[in-house]
């Protein structure tokens, strides 16, 4: 097989930022993806329906005119957040899921939340109402080890709160363990899970074997090759429970390469590309249509994109640039470490 046609994919989780990177990284989402839920964790956070809109609005500026992308947005669930104001954005229609970061997991977390009772009444009108909540499923107590951080998360947080409110839609984000696929696919069908591209490709020695290297460095931390062969077996599986969220997270060169480097994987250039060699690879070519178009779609009761895109097998391998230059300074693109042949046609 060296054509695909795959129904415009969508993205499930992207970080777009704001200001100069936004207009930077925007375009490299927009020319192969349809939607993308796109994360609220800016400075300071997309809290409100206000902020929302208003951050609806930039994205839109920042789009080049020849380009169509629909931003779906989130909001960052805060101590604070008031359920109303939730059901305000849940009847918009711009706003498609909560975003639940527990305080200091991750890029930007410290508004998040400390103590999920104080969201109760949010959570309870969100199960009402059907609006999903996204969770960065990591808990932050600095006695647990880094790697075991998503396995206590579904534990000790995600299980007893799905046991509370059984009606609340919910989607584990970016999993990156056995333990995340297999809680997944037990969930029913208010449980999905999203898997970025990036976790299909590298463990943890990709990020510290031979040299610490910090492009391959993000939140959830890459963990052993027998985690990445799960998610590879669950995202080509073909169950609904698993959709593309590539967390593609760009960070300037000088804060990646740094002492105290940043999480996350700039990957929107290349995902395309390496999911239909990822699939390939797993002799899995005819899921990847699931996984990109399909399921996350059908998990956010939206309708499946009616555009297509194409991707040809070719002999000579994909040349991408290896940075993206934005005003605030260069983001490496996430380099594969292997030749890739699927291009993506125009
Ligand atoms: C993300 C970011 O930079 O905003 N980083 C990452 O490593 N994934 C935050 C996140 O999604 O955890
Ligand atoms: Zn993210």
């Amino acid at each position: 097989m060296h054509q695909i046609t795959l129904p415009r994919p969508d993205d499930w989780h992207l970080h777009l930022r704001d200001g100069a990177m936004l207009q930077a990284v925007l375009p490299e989402t927009a020319r192969h993806f349809a939607r993308a839920i796109v994360m609220p964790n800016l400075v300071p956070p997309v809290v409100t329906l206000a902020d929302a809109q208003a951050y609806h609005s930039r994205i839109m500026a920042a789009l080049p005119r020849d380009m169509a992308f629909e931003p779906l947005m989130t909001l960052y669930l805060t101590e604070g957040t008031d359920p109303a104001d939730v059901a305000a954005a849940h009847a918009s229609g711009l706003v498609k899921a909560v975003k639940l970061y527990p305080a200091g997991a991750t890029t930007n977390s410290h508004s998040g939340v400390r103590d999920l009772t104080k969201v109760m009444p949010v959570l309870e009108k969100m199960a009402e109402i059907g609006l999903p909540l996204c969770t960065h499923g990591e808990v932050t107590d600095p006695s647990v080890d880094i790697f075991d951080r998503e396995a206590v998360f579904i534990d000790t947080v995600l299980d007893p709160l799905r046991r509370r409110l059984p009606g609340l839609r919910l989607v584990m984000e970016h999993i990156t363990t056995e333990e995340g696929v297999a809680y997944a696919a037990e969930g029913g069908e208010n449980l999905a899970a999203t898997i970025t591209t990036h976790h299909l490709i590298i463990n943890r020695n990709h990020i510290l074997a031979g040299g610490i290297k910090p492009h391959y460095y993000c939140l959830p931390v890459a963990k052993r090759e027998k985690h990445r062969l799960a998610l590879r077996k669950a995202a080509t599986s073909g169950s609904p429970r698993y959709f593309l969220g590539t967390d593609s997270a760009p960070h300037v060169d000088a804060l990646k390469e740094h002492a105290c480097g940043c999480a996350g994987c700039f990957t929107a250039t290349n995902t395309l590309s390496l999911l239909a060699h990822v699939f390939e690879e797993e002799g899995a070519l005819d899921k990847l249509a699931g996984f990109t178009s399909l399921n996350g779609p059908a998990f956010y009761r939206l309708p499946v994109n009616t555009a297509t895109i194409r991707l040809e097998k070719r002999a000579e391998p994909c040349i991408w640039p290896e940075k993206i230059v934005a005003d605030a300074g260069p983001v490496t693109v996430f380099n594969p470490g292997f030749p890739v042949h699927w291009h993506v046609l125009p």
